[in-house]
């Protein structure tokens, strides 16, 4: 009896190790567990800009009427990061908590980014994934 609560309780033990070691290689190293191209870095020159240029700016620039309803400026880097007139969309390193990247899938107050595009509003998924990755690397001005 005596034993088989010691033999039960160090087998409690050691799996609370395991899940804790489990939990500190994940956070030691974010990348360990995914695929090779989820380590290609994204540039926000060469790959972000170019898809924003085209789904995003004709609404968000000066003037322009999602600049005007939310102040939302995505024409530079700065726009981006600038955020709206309520605050930022970007949040560096969290792609599942930006606005930026929220909207795109639609989750977000039943608001949907780019607005009005093919009827369902979605962004071709390449794009998103690209978008995502790029505020998961930390949305570097590169
Ligand atoms: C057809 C016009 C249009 C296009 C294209 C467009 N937007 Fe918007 N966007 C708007 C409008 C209008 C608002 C303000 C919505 C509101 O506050 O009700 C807005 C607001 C936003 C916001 C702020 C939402 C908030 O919670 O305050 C984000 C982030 C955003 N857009 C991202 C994007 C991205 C990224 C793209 C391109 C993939 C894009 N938008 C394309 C019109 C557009």
């Amino acid at each position: 009896m005596k034993i088989g609560m010691w033999i039960s309780g160090t087998l409690l033990l050691a799996l609370t190790f395991s899940v804790m070691a489990m939990d500190q290689q994940a956070e030691a190293n974010p990348l360990a567990n995914s695929k090779p191209q989820e380590t290609d870095e994204i540039s926000f020159k060469r790959d972000v800009r170019p898809i924003l240029h085209d789904y995003c700016v004709s609404c968000h620039s000066h003037g322009e009427r999602g600049y005007l309803k939310s102040g939302l400026d995505l024409t530079s880097y700065q726009g981006v990061m600038k955020g709206t007139v309520y605050g930022k969309v970007v949040i560096p390193g969290n792609s599942e908590d930006s606005t930026f990247t929220k909207l795109l899938t639609g989750t977000n107050k039943g608001l949907k980014m780019p607005m009005g595009l093919n009827g369902s509003g979605t962004l071709e998924r390449k794009y998103i994934l690209t978008l995502r990755k790029w505020v998961k690397q930390g949305a570097k001005d590169n």
